[in-house]
């Protein structure tokens, strides 16, 4: 105890800068301690200038279903993680200047899916549940209204500028996310020509789209899972024991390699750790990474060995190093989907874990790149049904009880979930008197019986740094993000703006953050050896 309490200590006079006595406020809370906290924030406030660089390089973090209960949750868990109480802590994202809540409806529903959102904050249109890269003049399955209806997204944009392109996903490449980069599709579960009905085979499938059209065949960086989609359903995965789905026979990963190998570009295709880590960065122009059969692993249950597959934080790591070889700048996505996998299953748990492990990323990320040309922005698709309930004491473990129930005397959770599998089985509520609450396992109690958590209709919010971060402030429709991004940096439809700025220095706050998270995760190795 006296060991960690001087170990807190030095981390508090490295992080924070001041004198001891403060830092020992900071552990009593007291009047000086609010007052010097929010003094400090306020001076911060006040010295705040306005980047109005043009981002040179645009990174868009995307928590699939990181809704602010998550977020909360999640600064618990790392903080209680540290030996601290957990709720004073703070995430990487939210040391950014600026922020702004995002309004998630879709045309069509009240509570969206990952197609329409992304379609909205990547090609700045809303459109109808499920469907990809299309406007709302296109129906759910109907796949004659395709065409016509096909709407561009930044990705594009700044590939037309000239710009290296890439993604990086722990989900399948050609999941709902990604998808709305490169293709249009009315229904977002078209990953392969096995999905398409008869009725439908003028329609492509999503994988082709990667492949085969602009601007999926001339994106430089391609990392996630989602094998199966790529090679015939007579070719059995080497490593899931299961059969690749495509019915067309093709090979999709030697139709990749051909095309750029026709285009006299060198590439690499890998599929392990051991093969991620070995290429040449220099002497690789495109690059396509798909690590597992369908998603990539939970990161509590990835195999980390040569064999296995890399995190999010070394795929971000190798993604920019990729992409900063074009001196005309880059756009990059970074999807941490499986924080929407993990409340789907109301396995709060993994999806905080999942949250923490983007954390990581988005710390590489801000390393490896300057405020002055590269804005960097955090967010979530939509939200989940997950809350944050009851009235726990201060620093009771996140994942633990919160209380009994004053009508049926049994325990609950902090975190539940209104709908989901967690449900109640056998018609009344179950005693988790002496249940492992914290376990990865642990489905948290659910309301409405439901076979899949379903999403959350709230705003979600979205943190920026860098060139003009300051535009993304008050409420916005999700339209909105990708027209501002577009803006920033001199892609798509406002250029007036790009010639005359000359390029200004600006405080680089983001190192500095970043900065004190080496040091948080310093202080975290720490506390635990
Ligand atoms: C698309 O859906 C709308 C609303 O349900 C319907 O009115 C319209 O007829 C549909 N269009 C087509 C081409 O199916
Ligand atoms: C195509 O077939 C599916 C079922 O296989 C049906 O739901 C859909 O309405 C059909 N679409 C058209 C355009 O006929
Ligand atoms: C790759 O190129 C960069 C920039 O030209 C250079 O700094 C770096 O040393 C090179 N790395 C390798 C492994 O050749
Ligand atoms: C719940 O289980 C515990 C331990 O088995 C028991 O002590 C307690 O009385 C139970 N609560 C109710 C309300 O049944
Ligand atoms: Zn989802």
């Amino acid at each position: 105890m006296v060991l960690k309490r001087s170990i807190w200590l030095i981390c508090c006079l490295l992080l924070h800068q001041v004198s001891q006595e403060e830092c020992a406020s900071y552990q009593k809370e007291d009047v000086k301690y609010w007052y010097s906290l929010s003094q400090r924030a306020l001076r911060d406030s006040l010295a705040l200038t306005l980047n109005n660089n043009v981002a040179k390089n645009v990174i868009l973090f995307l928590g699939d279903g990181m809704s602010l209960p998550t977020i909360m949750a999640a600064r618990v868990l790392k903080g209680q993680r540290m030996g601290r109480r957990g709720e004073e802590t703070w995430l990487t994202w939210e040391n950014f200047p600026h922020s702004c809540l995002i309004k998630t409806y879709n045309a069509n529903t009240q509570v969206s899916d990952s197609a329409s959102t992304a379609t909205a904050y990547l090609c700045g249109v809303k459109n109808n549940y499920e469907t990809v890269g299309v406007s709302a003049a296109a129906n759910h399955s109907e796949c004659f209204t395709t065409f016509g209806a096909e709407v561009s997204s930044i990705l594009q944009w700044a590939q037309e500028e000239g710009k290296d392109t890439g993604f990086v996903t722990t989900a399948r490449v050609t999941h709902a996310t990604p998808a709305a980069l490169y293709a249009h599709s009315v229904n977002r579960d078209w990953e392969s020509d096995d999905k398409i009905p008869y009725n439908s085979t003028k329609c492509k499938d999503i994988a082709r789209q990667l492949v085969e059209d602009v601007p999926g065949r001339d994106i430089k960086v391609i990392l996630g899972g989602g094998r199966r989609h790529f090679f015939s359903n007579h070719i059995m995965d080497p490593e899931e024991d299961q059969y690749h789905l495509r019915k067309d026979g093709r090979d999709l990963v030697t139709e990749w390699t051909n095309d750029k190998a026709r285009r006299h570009a060198s590439f690499a295709f890998v599929t392990t750790t051991k093969e991620f880590q070995t290429i040449n960065i220099n002497k690789t122009d495109y690059l396509l990474g798909l690590f597992s059969y369908s998603h990539m692993q939970y990161e509590l249950e990835r195999n980390k060995g040569p064999e296995g597959e890399p995190s999010i934080a070394e795929m971000t790591k190798t993604a920019i190093k990729m992409l900063q070889k074009n001196s005309n700048g880059y756009f990059l996505l970074i999807e941490g989907a499986r924080i929407d996998h993990g409340h789907h299953d109301t396995l709060a748990r993994h999806a905080l874990e999942e949250t923490l492990t983007l954390e990581k990323a988005v710390n590489e990320a801000l390393l490896m790149t300057s405020r002055d040309d590269t804005l960097v922005i955090v967010t979530a698709d939509h939200s989940q049904v997950m809350t944050v309930n009851g009235y726990a004491k201060r620093g009771t473990p996140i994942l633990g009880f919160a209380g009994v129930s004053n009508v049926d005397n049994l325990p609950y959770t902090t975190l539940m979930y209104t709908n989901g599998p967690g449900y109640s089985k056998g018609g009344h509520r179950a005693n988790l008197t002496g249940v492992d609450t914290t376990h990865k396992d642990y489905q948290q109690l659910s309301l409405v019986p439901m076979t899949e958590e379903t999403h959350g209709g709230e705003d979600v919010a979205l943190y920026a740094i860098g060139p003009m971060a300051h535009l993304f402030h008050g409420v916005q429709e999700q339209t909105y993000v990708a027209h501002a991004m577009a803006y920033t940096s001199c892609v798509g439809h406002n250029k007036e703006h790009c010639q005359k700025k000359p390029q200004e220095q600006y405080e680089n706050c983001g190192v500095k953050s970043a900065f004190r998270n080496t040091l948080l995760a310093i202080c975290f190795v720490v506390f635990f050896i």
